[in-house]
């Protein structure tokens, strides 16, 4: 997968998979599966640093956090989040960022909102970097917000929306995420566009999906939005591959012989 890829996808009618990582060993799964793009969301700061929020990733946390990611992921196309206002300071503080997560090993940057981002997004496309832009449900912006709540519901919400869209796609992004908006609302966005949206709790009708990792393997439990779908019930059976081996350790039944050296 490159970023013309993203474009040709789209035009083919090609649905686009999108799944989190932070780490080597999972970078390493996901990058053996057939999904197509890998992102080191700075919700990592919540998943792997249980903050409750991502306004603490910075930039060390998410160039170690890539770094970890491309070691395991071998090629596979990964796009690393410009965490919270390393894109906001000056267009050259924004490069800088830039810099330090390409050669962290990612193959594009994505930065959340349209509104005083646009010059950065053609400096940084301009400099040969891919950029996903990020609207609706901002989480870097999360007290502006109020809390983690749906986006675009208004019509003017819906059309502002649609505006910032239209100019993240004019500034040179390869793509976007759609999060938490309507359905219908995401749906007329994507067909706006020439570049793929990819949606999380933004319905069916974006040309791409993403979901946190951690969320589609049931490894939170305790965290279950509307827009979550657990592919498998990954802290059941975490919990019960613990419960065995600890029994097997009480029990002596592991090692065996053949676990041990003679
Ligand atoms: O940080 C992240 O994981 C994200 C996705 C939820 C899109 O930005």
């Amino acid at each position: 997968m490159t970023a013309i890829d993203f474009i040709e996808k789209k035009k083919r009618g090609e649905p686009i998979s999108m799944v989190t990582s932070y780490d080597s060993w999972s970078a390493a799964l996901v990058a053996a599966s057939d999904v197509d793009v890998i992102l080191v969301g700075d919700s990592a700061a919540m998943v792997m640093h249980g903050h409750s929020s991502t306004i603490p990733a910075d930039l060390p946390m998410m160039a170690a956090h890539v770094a970890a990611v491309r070691r395991g992921a071998g090629d596979a196309f990964i796009v690393a989040d410009m965490p919270f206002l390393s894109f906001r300071g000056s267009i050259d503080a924004a490069i800088d960022a830039v810099g330090m997560l390409m050669r962290a090993g990612a193959n594009a940057v994505k930065l959340e909102g349209a509104e005083g981002n646009l010059e950065a997004v053609a400096r940084i496309v301009g400099s040969g970097v891919p950029v996903m832009g990020h609207l609706g449900l901002t989480p870097q912006s999360v007290n502006a917000f109020g809390g983690f709540r749906v986006q675009g519901r208004s019509r003017e919400a819906a059309e502002r929306l649609a505006r910032d869209a239209a100019a993240l796609q004019e500034s040179g992004c390869f793509s976007m995420v759609l999060e938490a908006v309507p359905a219908a609302t995401a749906e007329t966005v994507s067909r706006s566009l020439t570049i793929p949206t990819i949606g999380i709790g933004a319905g069916s009708g974006t040309d791409g999906q993403v979901l946190v990792l951690h969320d589609l393997l049931g490894l939170q439990p305790e965290f279950k939005p509307r827009f979550v779908r657990r592919f498998m019930d990954g802290a059941s059976l975490i919990t019960d591959a613990l419960n065995t081996y600890h029994q097997e350790v009480v029990s002596r039944q592991f090692p065996t012989v053949k676990e041990a050296y003679s």
